[in-house]
């Protein structure tokens, strides 16, 4: 197979093209660039044979085998964060048509999903919410977005699966350096932590920075810096628990003014939801607004156990980062394969995948088919 793994790297290297910055892959919901990425994955399903949509969220669809028939979904996302890698969420939707090659006989629909990372609007996970029947996220802003993209956001609700879905398999790179250090190349999800999103504004009074005393300011960036350091140092000492600030905004925002007012992003994560629940309620220390609350979940157990068969030498483990699956789990039995990340490095432009791993992944994928085709056939 490593011909097809090599081509699966050359495809989502390609796609890292597609951006809407030179020289770096940031590619947000519904941006021009996307339009690109549709193109390009559009073609090669209509080669293979698949009837292809995009859908009212902006998620590419391509269907392979029968629309009646008991369908798998192979699914992730094809927007990323700024300065990204090229292979967080593209290569789970290349993988999938890469597993269409075969032709195998169970009917599979290849999702890219439009929206997984949360940097347009801030919301995460707008293409798989859609996908499981969840506009709530809508607002005026993004109706406007989706129909400048061609869009028609009263077709929202066709968005939902089929009754005939009988699974969701996503494949993902790792994004840590779990399996790196066990020198494997395959990882199989049983869960994803939970995870909580807050803005957080810090209120100071700006004012002049060269006649303003020291002991007269009140400094909003001063105020959030402290509490960004106290949100590093209790996280550090708590095991299992993750909390990143990872933008903040000052105003004005000029060298010679006292910040005024500071937006701060916090970002926290563990896989009990109670320890997660606990680290929030100590870590909201000024205005915020909730942005997301989403509970660990569990992939299928049956599932995994198909995917366990087809993958046995593949490590059981939790991710931390957060994936399509989680939403889809609650609705679909869910099950993820994870590659090794080298040197556990994502969200960076240095993230990247073996070959023999794809290779890996693409035999693993092709048994866990054909143990479906047994079942579903
Ligand atoms: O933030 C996450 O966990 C994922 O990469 N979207
Ligand atoms: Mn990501
Ligand atoms: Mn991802």
């Amino acid at each position: 197979m490593s011909a097809l793994a090599d081509r699966v790297i050359q495809c989502c290297r390609e796609i890292a093209r597609m951006s809407e910055e030179p020289g770096r892959t940031t590619r947000t919901f519904l941006s021009p660039p996307m339009r690109e990425v549709h193109k390009l994955l559009a073609a090669w399903m209509r080669n293979l044979g698949m009837r292809v949509r995009v859908d009212a969220a902006g998620n590419l669809r391509g269907l392979h085998g029968n629309s009646t028939a008991p369908r798998l979904i192979i699914g992730s996302h094809l927007d990323t964060v700024p300065e990204a890698g090229a292979f967080d969420g593209v290569l789970g939707v290349v993988l999938g048509l890469a597993l269409i090659e075969a032709n195998p006989t169970i009917s599979i629909e290849v999702i890219g999903f439009s929206e997984e990372e949360g940097v347009r609007f801030v919301k995460p996970f707008l293409g798989s919410r859609a996908f499981v029947g969840d506009t709530e996220w809508r607002t005026s802003e993004i109706d406007s977005a989706l129909r400048d993209f061609g869009l028609d956001p009263a077709e929202l609700p066709e968005v939902r699966f089929v009754k005939e879905t009988v699974g969701y398999l996503e494949f993902h790179i790792e994004q840590g350096p779990v399996l790196e250090n066990l020198n494997l190349p395959l990882g199989i999800v049983e869960a994803i932590a939970g995870q909580s999103r807050f803005v957080l504004y810090f209120e100071g009074r700006a004012n002049h920075a060269g006649t303003t005393p020291m002991s007269l300011r009140t400094d909003a960036l001063v105020a959030a810096s402290r509490w960004i350091c106290e949100v590093d140092r209790y996280a550090r000492a708590r095991p299992g628990l993750v909390a990143t600030v990872g933008s903040v905004q000052v105003s004005p925002n000029a060298t010679n003014v006292i910040p005024g007012r500071v937006r701060a992003s916090l970002d926290v994560r563990h896989a009990d939801d109670n320890a997660r629940r606990g680290a929030v309620r100590d870590l909201l220390v000024t205005d915020h607004e909730l942005v997301l609350d989403q509970n660990a979940v569990k992939m299928d157990r049956a599932l995994t156990a198909e995917l366990a068969a087809a993958a046995p030498n593949a490590r059981r483990m939790t991710s931390g980062a957060g994936h399509d699956a989680m939403i889809v789990a609650p609705h679909i039995p869910s099950a993820m394969l994870f590659l090794r990340s080298p040197g556990g490095i994502s969200h960076h432009p240095d993230e990247f995948v073996l070959s023999e791993d794809v290779d890996a992944a693409l035999e693993a994928g092709a048994a866990f088919l054909k143990r479906m085709e047994s079942k579903y056939v």
